[in-house]
């Protein structure tokens, strides 16, 4: 059940496989724990649309998986012109995101559109693409999205 103040947020990545999906999860789990999980509702998508209706990537299923977050029944979307008006924030991974996200929505969004990192307040730190790297990418993408949920997910209380 959302509250009638909760803040719908987007997160979103290229490809809507690895990093926003993992943002997702994690979000959730972690507004959860602290008793939030009313005061938001979240979804992802990917500029990209190459793996629309896939799972997560199995690296960032196994990150998530390793921290007791289960992400494998999400399911790949392209950002939609309407999501632009059915979420208050809408959070890039790194800045080309946010910058395809800034030139693809009406001028109007432009101020839903923020780097993740940014908004939640730990300065303008990007996640970036662990697409083509080793697990490291995954591990390190898994970090930052909690601390960056944490310190968003705070800002509520
Ligand atoms: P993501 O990673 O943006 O974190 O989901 C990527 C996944 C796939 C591709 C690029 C980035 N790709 O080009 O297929």
């Amino acid at each position: 059940m959302q509250n009638e103040h909760s803040t719908a947020i987007l997160f979103v990545c290229l490809g809507n496989i690895c990093r926003s999906p993992l943002a997702e999860g994690v979000f959730s789990h972690v507004a959860a724990d602290l008793g939030l999980s009313s005061d938001f509702s979240v979804d992802s998508a990917g500029t990209g649309g190459w793996h629309v209706g896939s799972a997560p990537d199995p690296r960032s299923i196994a990150i998530a998986a390793k921290h007791g977050i289960d992400i494998s029944g999400q399911s790949c979307r392209r950002i939609a012109d309407d999501d632009f008006e059915r979420f208050d924030l809408i959070l890039g991974m790194d800045r080309s995101n946010v910058d395809d996200l800034k030139a693809s929505g009406a001028h109007r969004y432009r101020s839903k559109v923020d780097l993740f990192c940014g908004k939640a307040g730990l300065g303008p730190i990007e996640i970036p693409d662990p697409y083509y790297g080793g697990d490291d990418g995954f591990a390190n993408a898994y970090r930052v999205i909690r601390e960056a949920s944490v310190a968003l997910a705070g800002q509520a209380r």
